[in-house]
């Protein structure tokens, strides 16, 4: 009786964690956003976060597009149009090229009083944070010339919900 009742109360527990994270879910942290196990369409493939003219950073990483770059782009872009009061006023990102990559930084347009920054950045979905100065409006390229990046490492840990299943079948 008591390993049974020691199993319930742990299922019950591990019921409450997996309902507060769902609760949590509101607030997604991009930077922990793994893209599905597809098959990676030819080496160094990767993603970006995708929209263009989005009113603000967190609808533009929510409803990102998943698809791969295509082959001839290196880089995620992220343009950001914003006032003088740093009121985003438009986001686009996208994967780029080389050449679509060389006028990274900010200027100031001044008789709209707006801004524009633009940034790069290499790697998997890496444009997850908007350029808005002359320090993250840049080229980040982490990567290694020659390296094999291939696609992210993925860690495949047992979630909160595989203990949840764990704990009714030792109750069953
Ligand atoms: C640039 O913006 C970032 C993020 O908003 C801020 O942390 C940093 O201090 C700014 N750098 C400069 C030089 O203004």
């Amino acid at each position: 009786m008591l390993p049974l009742r020691h199993a319930l109360a742990v299922a019950v527990v591990h019921i409450f964690i997996l309902s507060e994270s769902w609760a949590l879910a509101k607030n997604i942290n991009f930077y922990n956003v793994r893209p599905p196990l597809d098959p990676t369409p030819f080496p160094n493939s990767f993603k970006c976060f995708t929209c263009e003219n989005a009113g603000d950073n967190y609808n533009c990483n929510r409803w990102a597009e998943d698809k791969w770059c295509p082959q001839n782009t290196q880089y995620c872009l992220t343009v950001h149009h914003f006032t003088s009061h740093g009121r985003s006023t438009s986001i686009t990102k996208k994967c780029a090229s080389r050449s679509e990559c060389h006028s990274v930084g900010c200027h100031h347009s001044r008789d709209s009083e707006h801004t524009e920054c633009r940034s790069c950045c290499e790697g998997m979905i890496c444009n997850v944070e908007l350029p808005t100065n002359h320090s993250n409006a840049v080229l980040a390229v982490t990567r290694a010339p020659g390296t094999s990046g291939g696609p992210a490492p993925r860690l495949q840990v047992p979630g909160l919900p595989a203990l949840v299943w764990a704990s009714v079948l030792l109750l069953l």
